[in-house]
């Protein structure tokens, strides 16, 4: 009987076809209640001469269905894997997919070669906050109290006390209080107007700077600002200073250069002039000075502050200011 057994086992197994028929012959034959284990219980029946025997060959047919057992379900194992596998399965030889590289925005292109230009000449990077109390905005840049830039045509309002700030001057005082002259920095970074047209962003970035030492004169001003400007716009740009008028800075003046565009003969973007408006610029109006603490009989400054997106825009000859925030990427690409 033990001995059909083997048999019986193996054609059993042929017709396994899946784990869970495969659980069900493992039950038949090596369960409680299995053909081997009432085997091994119907040997204490047999007679003492047979025992070791019968017993030897009991285990031994045990030990073929397990390892037959356990090799089948390796083997479901490995399809089952298999199919895994097949299921994700990728076409190798398809073309991969690229990931875009980011660039630095043509605005950011434009404020770090500024930057570098200044930080070459000595001058350092000093930041302040966008969010500004009317004092910093306004008040210690000597802007009286009805003075139309404070309107709220212009100026976004937080608060009757707090703006968003709307140039970058304020970091000139913040500057200063934080420390004694020689002061020699720019400050880079966003301002907010009230203000959207084809040339106006209600968000858009400029540079201010900084000079102020003893026996700082109006030509120290000339001299760097055409430094700046000639590595900026090339060696030969023409530089010409207008008289003008800002609040923090007496004398000031308006700097123009000859048109990049159409070198000087007149265009559209030059509004057939030949020159365009680059900065604003001055001495530093002692009111200011006073206002942190510098010594007006010691010390004299000079001050500018230009627009990130004009020059960029005449730098790379686009026309409308709002391109550089539609993220349209084809547009970015392009810088
Ligand atoms: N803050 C001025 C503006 O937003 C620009 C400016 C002009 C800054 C003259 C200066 C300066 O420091 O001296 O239009």
């Amino acid at each position: 009987m033990i001995d059909d057994l083997k048999e019986k086992f193996l054609n059993e197994l042929e017709s396994v076809i899946s784990p869970a028929d495969l659980f069900q012959l493992r039950v038949n034959y090596l369960g409680k209640k299995g053909h081997l284990t009432s085997a091994l219980k119907a040997l204490s029946s047999a007679t003492p001469d047979e025992r070791p025997l019968l017993g030897k060959k009991i285990n031994d047919v045990k030990q073929f269905v397990e390892a037959h057992i356990a090799s089948k379900e390796a083997a479901f194992k490995n399809e089952e894997l298999k199919k895994q596998l097949l299921a994700g399965a990728i076409d190798i030889t398809l073309p991969g997919k690229y990931a875009a590289f980011g660039k630095e925005h043509p605005i950011n292109q434009v404020l770090f070669e500024i930057t570098d230009i200044f930080v070459k000449m000595g001058f350092s990077v000093e930041e302040g906050p966008e969010v500004e109390t009317d004092y910093y905005n306004f008040e210690a840049l000597n802007f009286p109290k009805d003075h139309p830039a404070r309107d709220m045509q212009d100026t976004f309002f937080v608060s009757d006390d707090i703006v968003l700030r709307t140039h970058t001057s304020p970091v000139q005082v913040r500057g200063m209080e934080k420390r004694k002259p020689p002061v020699r920095f720019i400050a880079p970074g966003k301002v907010y107007r009230c203000d959207a047209d084809i040339t106006h962003t209600p968000m858009f970035h400029q540079v201010e700077g900084l000079m102020v030492d003893k026996d700082i004169t109006f030509s120290n001003l000339k001299g760097i600002l055409e430094a700046f400007l000639h590595q900026m716009f090339g060696p030969d740009t023409r530089v010409r200073f207008r008289p003008s008028f800002f609040p923090f800075t007496e004398p000031s003046a308006e700097v123009d250069i000859g048109c990049i565009l159409c070198g000087g003969s007149g265009c559209r973007v030059c509004k057939n002039s030949g020159w365009l408006e680059i900065l604003g610029a001055g001495m530093v109006n002692p009111a200011v000075f006073k206002n942190v603490g510098y010594d007006t009989e010691i010390y004299t400054g000079f001050a500018f502050g230009m627009g990130i997106e004009r020059i960029a825009m005449l730098k790379y000859a686009i026309d409308d200011i709002r391109l550089f925030y539609e993220n349209d990427i084809r547009f970015l690409r392009q810088f």
